[in-house]
């Protein structure tokens, strides 16, 4: 049935486009045909959108339906767990289908309209900092095993006479797809960064491996397996040393760096200080941002990968083996579908660190968009995302990347990952959280508060919709947040050494 109009649309075209087709063909059947003509040229369009349309709406009713029986039971479901059957489904059917068909229905990738009269768009990290009127330094390191990093740092507050960098030290390091940026693109007086500047400390910025200021390699090239063949394992065994030798080369040995973390930021403080445990010595005090490491309650769609990361092989073909790369075809998927529950403007929905970490609208401020979307996602390993997945999966362990038994006992000399034992941590550490973060809720944080040998503080953001990345971004993140950690830091300065006496008591 479909054949006809088509062939009759291709014959009159034939037509249409031949030389002599008026000398051949009788003019009033032409001028019929042609009425007819655009008759099917809407017809052929009208067809071609609605089998889009009807594609689009199949798949949309086949997830309605399967909403539907679960409505009765749950009117009040949260928009995750809805989310999270929705992308059960789905990835099932693509399973099935060997995962080509993410690609057919992925929108087109849209891009943010920029601004062009704002020039800190596309500004560097340390471009940003000159521009608000600080100091910028930049710092390149070379790991143990060959990857180039590069640190940003403000040394010391604008408008001071006394260019000395501050005594007082602190290093930021970024979660998962951030970069040095996260901590300065709100500006003065709202970013931490600028915050602790203004508050007297020397501000040091960590870029973790793969992550847009750290994307190379003294031998391996970035577009090999072999370069992002990593986890936040590896940034926890040799970026984060690296980082930390290397300020202490710069400013003396006895300096005493406060490490703040946000999101993998502090998964990776944790990994370090219960493996390599003389920087727990090293540090002064450690102040984790949204902590992530027990990751039984995770509500980011990230746990939605969880099922198959026993499956490696498949979920590096679904994400991509090497760079965890944001316009994905799954994650587009995964970002529209998320958007339809919570009506999410489109280029929210299309970047992949709001997808995986959550948008609390009402913390967020707009006009900020396209700068901040001009630095994230700024990079990360698809291996990373897989190492987590497996954290949700192993509910309760929080350990090395799991290659599956026989590839552990080469590489560990045991069937199962070796676990990181938190008890070995002794270094200081406040715990600063949001109970409606999708990625560090409050049974997980607790799980990790219990298990300090010594916990600082465990605070909670007294604001009910606070969520992930409002941690670096939130309009009252100063109001929230920071004025806490101003107020931890300075305290630690005089618990500290008690700590510390008691923790070498213990010892
Ligand atoms: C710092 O100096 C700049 C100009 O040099 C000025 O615009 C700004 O208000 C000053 N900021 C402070 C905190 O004094
Ligand atoms: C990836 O890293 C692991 C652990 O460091 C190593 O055992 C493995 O050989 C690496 N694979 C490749 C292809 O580089
Ligand atoms: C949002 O960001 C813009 C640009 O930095 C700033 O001028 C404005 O005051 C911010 N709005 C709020 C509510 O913080
Ligand atoms: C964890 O570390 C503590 C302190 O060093 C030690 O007593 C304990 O045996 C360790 N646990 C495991 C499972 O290795």
């Amino acid at each position: 049935m479909k054949l006809v109009p088509i062939a009759l649309f291709i014959l009159i075209v034939i037509i249409q486009t031949s030389e002599c087709s008026q000398n051949w063909f009788p003019q009033n059947l032409v001028t019929t045909i042609r009425k007819e003509t655009s008759l099917i040229k809407d017809y052929v369009k009208e067809k071609g959108r609605n089998i889009k349309q009807f594609y689009i709406d199949n798949v949309r009713n086949k997830i309605t339906s399967y909403l539907g029986l679960q409505r009765q039971e749950s009117e009040d479901e949260d928009s995750s767990s809805r989310f999270k059957r929705k992308f059960k489904d789905y990835i099932e059917d693509a399973q099935a289908k060997d995962y080509m068909v993410f690609d057919s229905i992925a929108p087109e990738v849209h891009k943010y309209p920029c601004s062009k009269d704002d020039p800190t768009i596309e500004m560097t990290t340390p471009q940003l900092i000159a521009f608000y009127g600080y100091q910028s330094e930049s710092h390149t390191i070379v790991t143990e095993d060959g990857y180039i990093l590069t640190m940003h740092r403000i040394p010391h507050t604008r408008n001071t006479t006394d260019l000395r960098p501050y005594r007082k030290t602190v290093l930021l390091h970024h979660g998962l797809l951030g970069s040095s940026a996260d901590w300065v693109v709100t500006g003065p007086n709202k970013a931490l960064a600028f915050i602790l500047s203004d508050a007297g400390y020397d501000v040091w910025l960590a870029n973790a491996r793969g992550n847009t200021y750290s994307k190379a390699h003294v031998s391996k090239k970035i577009d090999t397996y072999s370069f992002w063949n990593f986890t936040f394992h590896e940034i926890s065994q040799y970026d984060l040393p690296a980082i930390i030798d290397y300020i202490m080369q710069n400013k003396g040995w006895d300096v005493k760096i406060n490490y703040i973390g946000h999101s993998m930021g502090t998964t990776v403080l944790f990994a370090l200080l219960s493996t390599k445990t003389q920087y727990n010595k090293v540090l002064r005090a450690g102040y984790a941002l949204a902590p992530v490491a027990y990751m039984s309650h995770v509500r980011s769609p990230i746990r939605l990968l969880a099922k198959f990361s026993d499956n490696i092989a498949y979920l590096m073909k679904l994400l991509g083996a090497n760079e965890f790369l944001p316009h994905n075809a799954v994650l587009r998927w995964l970002s529209k579908h998320a958007c339809e529950i919570n009506h999410y403007e489109e280029a929210i929905c299309e970047n992949s660190m709001f997808v995986l970490c959550g948008h609390d609208d009402k913390q967020f401020n707009k006009t900020l968009l396209p700068l901040i979307l001009g630095h994230v996602p700024a990079g990360a390993s698809t291996k990373t995302l897989v190492h987590y997945a497996q954290e949700i999966r192993n509910a309760g362990r929080f350990q090395q990347f799991d290659y599956g038994p026989e590839v552990n006992f080469v590489t560990y000399g045991m069937p199962t990952p070796p676990e990181y034992n938190l008890s070995r941590i002794t270094l200081p550490i406040a715990l600063l959280s949001a109970d409606n973060d999708w990625l560090a809720g409050a049974e997980d944080v607790n799980k990790l508060y219990v298990r300090l040998k010594n916990p600082l503080e465990r605070y909670v953001v007294p604001y009910k919709d606070f969520n992930h990345i409002d941690f670096l971004w939130a309009i009252d993140a100063p109001k929230l947040l920071y004025n806490k950690l101003l107020q931890l830091l300075d305290d630690g300065i005089v618990t500290s050494n008690v700590d510390l006496v008691s923790s070498n008591e213990i010892n």
